[in-house]
């Protein structure tokens, strides 16, 4: 049987001003699950959540929320230091505010190893020139600051600060929303690759159906917070749920450039939808 690398049962995020995840449950084994949904709908805080990053006045509560076993609902600062960054890392959007502007590459590569490990210097270079690689840049990289790398560059240096403790579980957050479409096949490639590699599994957030449906196993729908479908990604085109269909179909190509793409009917009852659905 396989085993869950998370585990999240009614999870519930509540702002004073409104719940913005409500009565999540789902799991992720050795498999790539991507998390999609219109922007709003809650991706990002349930990422949070698994991260520990939910901010006050937010507040996470779960029948279950589990990382590698490890309940998160319970775990001190030290435990989510010795989780975060290691077992379970955390890729985003934009790796311009992501990276540090003064430091060199290097530098934070280092940075982002000796939190984790105590390492000597021989080693550590080893390990750093080692995730450059594996993300297919160059060594001379290393001397760079941020501001001297591509949008492509930089998203390739922010998996690699990800991959270096070897996590067991990687989240990717828009990964690739702040790149043309060529960098998004390449950087989603990437990733697939190393987690293939690795073993490692990942909770993939995205605005891009045709790139999950090509590259994950497994697509939870969230519409306001809740679940409204979940299916094999490769599915997703013949999808029946009449949201994950305007999803499917609102997304902008070729050949609709120009035209008016659908939007959603807000007036539906989707809770109503789904069950007609079912
Ligand atoms: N600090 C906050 N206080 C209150 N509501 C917030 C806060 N941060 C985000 N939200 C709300 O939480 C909801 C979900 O946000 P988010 O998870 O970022 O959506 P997604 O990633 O799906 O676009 C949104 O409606 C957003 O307005
Ligand atoms: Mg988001």
């Amino acid at each position: 049987m396989t085993e869950n690398r998370l585990s999240v049962q009614g999870l519930n995020i509540d702002y004073p001003t409104a719940r913005v995840v409500n009565n999540l449950s789902f799991t992720l084994g050795n498999e790539r699950l991507a998390l999609v949904g219109e922007s709003g709908s809650g991706k990002s805080m349930t990422a949070r959540a698994l991260m520990g990053l939910v901010r006050k006045p937010g507040i996470v509560s779960a029948e279950k929320l589990e990382v590698l076993g490890r309940n998160l609902l319970t775990l001190n600062q030290r435990g989510w230091r010795s989780l975060r960054g290691n077992d379970i890392a955390m890729v985003l959007q934009d790796p311009r505010y992501a990276l540090n502007p003064v430091q060199t590459i290097q530098a934070q590569l280092e940075e982002a190893l000796t939190l984790h490990q105590r390492l000597n210097r021989r080693i550590r270079l080893e390990k750093v020139q080692d995730a450059i690689a594996a993300v297919g840049l160059d060594l001379p990289v290393l001397s760079r600051y941020p501001g001297e790398l591509s949008g492509g560059m930089g998203q390739r240096v922010m998996i690699a600060i990800a991959l270096l403790n070897n996590p067991q579980v990687l989240i990717a957050d828009e990964p690739t929303s702040a790149l043309d479409s060529r960098l998004r096949h390449q950087i989603l490639e990437l990733l697939v690759e190393q987690c293939e590699q690795r073993k490692m599994a990942m909770l993939l957030i995205s605005h891009d159906l045709p790139l999950v449906a090509e590259h994950c196993h497994r697509v939870l729908v969230m519409y306001r917070g809740s679940r409204v479908d979940e299916m094999p990604a490769r599915e997703l085109p013949q999808a029946t749920h009449p949201y994950t269909r305007t999803l499917w179909t609102c997304r902008p190509d070729a050949t609709t450039y120009g035209q008016m793409l659908p939007t959603l009917d807000r007036t539906q009852n989707l809770t109503e939808a789904a069950s007609e659905h079912r």
